[in-house]
């Protein structure tokens, strides 16, 4: 939903406000998927206004340094669920993480919001009641049975491979009960693509624990998998699958972990890839598939592994507690390595990461003697100033990779292979906010212009 002007925006709102919360009637509030009814014919207007009103103006320039540069800045997609400023960081549907902190939903006793709330606001970009996000809960442990055949990939997988191989395969294998690919086949008519799109984005999320439970428990020999608790909300049953439900700090983490890891506007990897895919009409299982092949690189989600892998290096090299000018040498160790700071630096951000601020507090809250965490502070007040020094990077804040493995290693969860495991379920929520909304409203394939350099010297040639 772009809702771009105020005063459609409000008159939508005014119309849809009776019914925002609950049905006429029965006192039954809505579920996700009604309230998602109401508001798309409003949004299907508001997009064909913004088109003819708008649809022939001019972005800006584009450069060729962006067509070599990886496309940064290049204004090329819409994606509501969330924007990011350069400055600022994410807003997801216009709310800071504080903001989101305060305003959605918590589980009885927690602080944390719950992801749950999230995936609504990112569907609807409203603020859903207490019995909504419950529901939510209920619907995902409904369907977060996987299939005995995508059992049976997972367990045939060798633990050598990595984390990410198997979730990408298990989850392409989900395709196999896709309610879009089978409604596609029996020609439903575009109008209708939404609604089976919607049904596979919720099995997709839901099935996520399932499938990440196993991999954690095959990979690092954890036990039997316990079943999925429909009286828990998403975070506690993944926490217990994972073997960490009895520890409420650590649930409590995996709230906030999966809140400010589930979007970050669409123009990074796996946000883009999945909306590529999922534009050629690949049901929301494929297209997921493909987003977390983009997340497993290192310069994408693979980073808070790597992050790990670093500060267990830089500890075995130079010790635990060791000294500023240490530490100092050691970050220029990589650097004249030829490596890159991980966690430190990013595409568009040129602040520290709210989402490394909100870990921060998490751990001041939770874990303030951790030497982990110390060593991340510690890091944290000399890395910027060595990027800075050595002049390359445009941004040498920390993001936020740089602060999510220390606190999953503090509660004992120090596998780092499986940290972007993690990262895949949070950002699931995303994608699947987004797939649904682009089914909704039509989006078109996508097919951008390629250019060969002899086409570009050709198209500038004699001009200076
Ligand atoms: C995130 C990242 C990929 C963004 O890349 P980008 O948009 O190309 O970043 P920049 O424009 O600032 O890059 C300019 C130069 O600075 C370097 N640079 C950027 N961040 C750096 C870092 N953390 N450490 C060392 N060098 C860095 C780049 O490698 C690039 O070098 P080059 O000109 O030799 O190719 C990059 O900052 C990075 O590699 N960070 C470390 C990995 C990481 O934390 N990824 C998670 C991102 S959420």
């Amino acid at each position: 939903m772009a809702l771009p002007s105020r005063l459609a925006r409000s008159s939508v709102r005014r119309a849809a406000f009776q019914h925002a919360r609950w049905s006429s009637s029965a006192a039954k509030p809505l579920s996700l998927k009604e309230r998602l009814a109401e508001l798309i014919p409003a949004e299907i207007e508001n997009v064909k206004a913004i088109r003819a009103a708008h649809g022939k103006k001019s972005f800006g320039p584009v450069l060729v340094d962006q067509l070599y540069g990886g496309m940064r800045g290049l204004p090329a997609l819409i994606w509501d669920g969330s924007v990011l400023d350069a400055e600022e960081g994410i807003r997801f549907r216009g709310k800071s993480i504080p903001e989101i902190q305060a305003a959605l939903p918590k589980a009885p006793g927690g602080s944390e919001p719950l992801p749950e709330g999230l995936f609504w606001l990112l569907v609807t970009g409203e603020v859903p009641t207490q019995e909504q996000v419950a529901e939510l809960s209920r619907d995902w442990a409904a369907r977060a049975a996987i299939p005995e055949f995508v059992e049976e990939i997972i367990d045939r997988c060798p633990p050598t491979l990595h984390p990410m191989s198997q979730f990408s395969l298990a989850v392409t294998a989900l395709n196999h009960d896709s309610a879009f690919a089978k409604a596609y086949q029996s020609g439903i008519s575009k109008k209708e693509y939404w609604g089976p799109t919607f049904e596979d984005a919720m099995d997709l999320i839901a099935k996520l624990p399932n499938i990440a439970g196993r991999i954690y428990r095959n990979v690092f020999g954890q036990g039997k998998l316990p079943a999925i608790d429909p009286a828990k909300d998403y975070s506690h049953n993944l926490a217990t699958l994972l073997g960490f439900g009895e520890n409420p700090a650590f649930v409590e983490l995996l709230r906030l972990y999966i809140t400010i890891h589930s979007d970050h506007e669409g123009g990074n990897v796996s946000a883009h890839t999945g909306k590529l895919v999922g534009s050629a009409l690949s049901d929301p299982f494929l297209s997921y598939a493909a987003a977390l092949n983009g997340l497993a690189g290192p310069l994408h989600g693979l980073a808070n592994q790597e992050v790990l892998v670093w500060l267990r290096k830089m500890q075995t090299a130079i010790g635990e507690d060791a000294s500023d000018e240490a530490v100092k040498e050691y970050i220029w160790s990589t650097l004249k390595s030829g490596q890159v700071v991980p966690g430190y630096g990013h595409a568009v951000l040129r602040k520290t990461d709210p989402r490394y601020t909100a870990q921060r507090e998490f751990a001041l809250k939770h874990l303030p003697d951790d030497k982990m965490f110390k060593l991340v502070g510690q890091i944290y007040n000399l890395v910027p100033d060595i990027l800075l020094e050595a002049g390359k990077a445009k941004n040498p804040w920390p993001n936020v990779d740089a602060h999510s493995g220390v606190l999953l290693t503090h509660y004992g969860l120090d596998q780092m292979q499986y940290y972007t495991v993690l990262f895949g379920v949070s950002r699931a929520f995303g994608v699947a906010a987004q797939l649904i909304w682009d089914r909704a409203l039509g989006a078109p394939l996508e097919r951008p212009k390629s250019y060969s350099s002899a086409a570009i010297q050709k198209m500038f040639k004699d001009k200076p």
